[in-house]
């Protein structure tokens, strides 16, 4: 079955690869690309034809799903135009503040809406794996996430280590906020027990490596994954978006996606 998307941040590093992974399918067709206002893409072509545009409705209009890879600063005006144009949204755009993220549960009670921090099927299952050690290991194991990303990336640490230290504070019966203690220079102190430790690496291309550590005085456990290409997560949003088409209104994850 057709599905009609537009992309929001077409212009990006994550809009380019769902633009590219769109055209490797003969069922989906790109209807919009929105770029940043005032952006030197407008105007010029997207894909057959479709142009890129900085205006919403422009973009919006004969769409089935919008990809949303853009920057927490569009994000409210990104929503606010798929309410208004009724279009479901995919959205991958990470560093989301705590009121966003509370406007995202508001909009779901009227417009169907997967939001990941990561769309790839591989780290989604490590989600669900991380979960698991998370409950079986408990607090008597050190929790350690290590993010590694590219040197363009903004937000530190990474939506996808957030989303690991969340789901191993759930798991451990821990107030997420409490234990979570991201490992700056200058703040050097000893890790106090149940903490979640995290620290990252931005440096090079690398597209997106995460580990979680779990050890005790006598073994470690870690789960890696990544990211080869950004083809992972675009395959992601694709799915997501087809999965979406024709869904309730509701704010739904990768979880629910793959059905894990
Ligand atoms: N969930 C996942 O699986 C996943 C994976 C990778 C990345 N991400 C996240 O996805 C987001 C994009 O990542 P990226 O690497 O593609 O970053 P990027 O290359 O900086 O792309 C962001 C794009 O959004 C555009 N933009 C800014 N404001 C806009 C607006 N109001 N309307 C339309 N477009 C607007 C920017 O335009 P200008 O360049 O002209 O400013 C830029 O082209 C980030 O939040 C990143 O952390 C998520």
């Amino acid at each position: 079955m057709s599905l009609r998307i537009a992309v929001l941040g077409a212009g990006g590093r994550m809009g380019q690869a769902v633009v590219n992974a769109i055209g490797d399918h003969d069922e989906l067709i790109l209807s919009g690309a929105l770029v940043r206002p005032g952006s030197t893409h407008v105007g010029r072509a997207a894909g057959p034809d479709v142009a890129y545009t900085d205006q919403p409705v422009g973009a919006l209009d004969g769409a089935e799903i919008a990809i949303d890879f853009t920057l927490p600063q569009a994000f409210n005006s990104n929503v606010t135009a798929c309410l208004e144009a009724h279009c479901p949204m995919v959205i991958g755009t990470t560093g989301l503040s705590a009121t966003q993220k509370i406007r995202l549960r508001d909009v779901g009670r009227d417009l169907p809406l997967v939001w990941s921090p990561n769309m790839s099927i591989g780290v989604n299952l490590c989600f669900h794996l991380t979960e698991l050690a998370a409950a079986a290991l408990a607090v008597d194991y050190d929790a350690e996430i290590v993010d590694e990303h590219h040197r363009y990336k903004r937000d530190v640490p990474s939506g996808t280590a957030l989303q690991f230290g969340e789901l191993i504070a759930a798991a451990r019966g821990q107030e997420f906020d409490k234990v979570m203690d991201f490992r700056a220079p200058g703040k050097s102190r000893q890790r106090h027990s149940g903490d979640i430790g995290f620290s990252a690496v931005r440096a090079g291309t690398e597209v997106g490596k995460h580990t979680v550590m779990f050890s005790s005085d006598s073994e470690t456990v870690e789960l890696r994954h990544r990211a080869m290409h950004r083809g992972a997560f675009a395959d992601g949003a694709l799915r997501a978006a087809r999965w979406l088409a024709g869904r309730p209104a509701g704010l739904y994850s990768m979880t629910d996606v793959l059905g894990l």
